[in-house]
């Protein structure tokens, strides 16, 4: 394998190659609200008890209403949807409701959450811990229902074919991904 020469950058330099999610909230007026959220990882406390983690900053109306009610739908994000989340992240809910590109909202099953119709893989969420970290707060978020498109064939969670769901891929700017590589084992000789 080759060597990479590499040099010392700063450490403002702090690119982490992000999942695209969109985060969806309930107003305390009973409206809802979206943002895109890329500070997205998986932990668990046991065999299948997922929790996402998921960090926000600042003072952003979807923190300010996870704080308040506890509950989230957080909504992949397909290359599909990119003028959507582009939408939903260059503009607040402090500005005015965010309705100058069409979408459709449905209900969670489980969590009452606002949901993306487009959207092909959507967890709903409560929030069971946060940690504040200065002005960002990490919120651990329990699994109550995750919704999977029809059309995808997994049979467990080490069979998802990312190729199906065309997820964006977020460094600052946004890519989609190439090709499924292999499994687990397929690289070990
Ligand atoms: C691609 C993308 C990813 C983002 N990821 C995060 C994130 O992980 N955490 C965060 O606090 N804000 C993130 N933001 C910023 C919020 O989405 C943005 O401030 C949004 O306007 C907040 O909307 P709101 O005020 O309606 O809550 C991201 C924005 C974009 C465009």
């Amino acid at each position: 394998m080759k060597t990479v020469k590499r040099k010392s950058a700063g450490t403002h330099f702090s690119m982490c190659v992000q999942p695209a999610f969109i985060v969806g909230t309930n107003n305390e007026d009973g409206t809802y609200n979206f943002a895109p959220i890329t500070w997205v990882s998986v932990t668990n406390e046991k065999d299948s008890d997922y929790l996402l983690t998921i960090s926000m900053f600042g003072t952003k109306k979807t923190k300010q209403n996870v704080l308040r009610t506890g509950i989230l739908s957080v909504n992949l994000v397909s290359t599909d949807m990119l003028e959507l989340m582009d939408y939903f992240g260059t503009h607040h809910a402090k500005d005015g409701k965010k309705d100058a590109v069409p979408y459709n909202v449905s209900k969670g099953e489980a969590v009452d959450v606002p949901i993306l119709d487009a959207s092909r893989w959507v967890y709903e969420c409560e929030v069971v811990q946060s940690v504040e970290t200065g002005e960002s707060t990490t919120f651990f978020c329990r699994i109550k229902n995750v919704q999977i498109d029809e059309q995808l064939e997994c049979d467990d969670t080490f069979d998802i074919n990312l190729t199906k769901l065309d997820p964006v891929v977020y460094s600052g700017m946004y890519h989609s991904i190439g090709k499924l590589l292999g499994k687990i084992g397929d690289f070990t000789k």
